[in-house]
């Protein structure tokens, strides 16, 4: 089995949104996940109906405190260094940065407190992986322009781009424009600032602001060039493996649509142009997307580096109508807690449960062979280097007497995906990095909960934000730190 290069970046990644809480502090102002409430208090609705959301008071907002990364963030530092970590993947918050629209100069205080954290970490020996756009849209892009349905977003995108690349030109060298921005037709609210409900063609909205998010990519990409050209810029979507639940043909086929709807936007990223399928897909919906002239040469100057991704689970697809209402969970089908009583369901096509695969206890199917069979499938399509950029899985954490989490359900499932990321450097895929989702307990993005627990770190919050924010090491954060320091030879 192929070892892991030296050089190999290990790590974690986090969300602004989902860690550091400040949510009026220092200048900011709303992102959309600030006016989501807990699943199971009307989340699912809030998602689809953003601005008459905003217009009740929900009472508890977790994303407006996460876990007070803001106050916490050099400790956090601390023990990500203590594990060994070489990268660290981070977002920025839009609006921490720009609290308001059309503004000439950004919020200091707010980039402070990225200067702080961004000088700590490589202090600390950790490269950087910041991703520019992590579903933290500004809640005044949807108010003034519905998010990413209207074109100016690019250009408010584009002023964000350039202040980070500008600052952080010399500590930053990895970025990735959007994060899963397949999500967009999935989650348009999250990935795009979009209020769906006020789209008179859904359908249409979601693939104009796919649009326009591909512009605004490929100019961060050729700028980010122009102002350091040792930049290393991403595309990242969230990994879907779709496999046919049978043999059946007509399972093949809808298991190779479904897969194509999100290789369409690193098809466009990587390749630098629309591909064939997305044309006809547009003529045959009669979807009219607004292409400006020039779009086509920025595509194509504005090609990434490399390819990147979050992988969690693998769906099974079914066309037998029979066992077609057994919906599969995972990040594009997300269900809530089972004791929570609410349930967030994006349209995941024609998915069913996959017999052959335990889940986690928010119903994700666990498939780490996915991951070596997603690996390939990625690399041969673009022959472009990989990074992982989340894995891992959320399950519930029980605090014992003795102060100490046993969480050896988490050493299993990142050992075993582990494990197959070396046979795929077996395969040949030029794999160079892998962050793993979250390394330190932060609140869950489809449901607002903390207690999907996914870190090395747990911290002492409940769902309803009660707790002291205290951090305490899990049993898999000196597993961890073996895996680092023996470069995956020690897992
Ligand atoms: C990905 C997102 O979809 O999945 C993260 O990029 C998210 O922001 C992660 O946290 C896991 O999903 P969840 O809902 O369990 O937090």
């Amino acid at each position: 089995m192929s070892k892991f290069p030296k050089n190999f970046l290990w790590g974690g990644a986090t969300a602004a949104d989902q860690y550091e809480g400040a949510y009026n502090k220092d200048g900011k102002t709303l992102s959309s996940a600030d006016i989501l409430p807990l699943a199971g208090n009307g989340r699912k609705w809030a998602l689809s109906h953003p601005l008459a959301a905003a217009k009740k008071d929900y009472g508890f907002y977790p994303s407006r405190t996460s876990i007070d990364g803001y106050t916490h963030w050099k400790e956090d530092l601390e023990l990500f260094a203590e594990m060994g970590f070489t990268v660290y993947r981070m977002s920025v918050s839009w609006p921490r940065i720009f609290p308001k629209a059309n503004m000439d100069k950004p919020n200091e205080l707010g980039l402070k407190y990225y200067d702080n954290v961004i000088r700590t970490a490589r202090k600390l020996g950790m490269e950087i992986i910041l991703t520019i756009d992590h579903f933290d849209t500004p809640f005044w892009a949807t108010k003034k322009y519905n998010g990413w349905v209207n074109r100016k977003m690019i250009k408010e995108y584009l002023k964000l781009a350039k202040t980070l690349f500008n600052r952080y030109k010399k500590e930053v060298k990895y970025w990735i424009t959007f994060n899963e921005i397949n999500a967009l037709l999935n989650y348009p609210f999250f990935a795009g600032g979009i209020d769906i409900s006020k789209c008179d063609n859904p359908l249409e909205a979601r693939y104009q602001a796919a649009h326009n998010q591909l512009v605004a990519s490929a100019e961060a990409v050729t700028m980010g060039h122009k102002i350091n050209p040792n930049f290393q810029i991403g595309s990242m979507i969230a990994g879907v493996v779709n496999y046919p639940n049978t043999p059946n043909p007509e399972d093949a086929l809808s298991a190779q649509q479904t897969t194509k709807k999100s290789y369409f936007f690193p098809d466009v990223q990587a390749r630098g142009y629309y591909p064939r399928y997305a044309q006809k897909f547009f003529d045959k919906k009669n979807l009219k997307i607004n292409f400006e002239k020039g779009d086509k040469a920025k595509l194509f100057n504005g090609k990434v580096d490399f390819v990147s991704f979050s992988y969690y689970s693998s769906s099974d697809v079914s066309t037998d109508p029979k066992i077609k209402t057994k919906k599969n969970a995972g990040n594009f089908s997300i269900t809530s807690s089972k004791n929570d009583g609410g349930t967030v369901t994006w349209d995941a096509d024609n998915t069913v449960i996959n017999p052959y695969l335990k889940t986690s206890s928010w119903g994700w199917a666990i498939d780490p062979i996915g991951l070596r069979y997603l690996l390939n499938d990625i690399y041969d399509r673009y022959q472009k280097p990989i990074m992982i950029v989340e894995n891992g899985i959320g399950e519930y954490d029980v605090l014992n007497k003795d102060n100490h989490i046993h969480d050896k359900y988490r050493i299993s499932y990142m050992k075993d995906h582990i494990k197959q990321m070396a046979l795929a450097l077996d395969d040949g895929v030029d794999l160079r990095g892998y962050t793993m989702w979250g390394p330190i307990d932060i609140i869950a993005n489809s449901t607002g909960e903390m207690s999907k627990r996914y870190g090395f770190i747990y911290v002492d919050r409940d769902d309803n934000g009660n707790g002291t924010n205290k951090r305490i090491k899990k049993d898999s954060f000196n597993w961890y730190k073996k895996v680092i320091a023996s470069h995956g030879e020690e897992i």
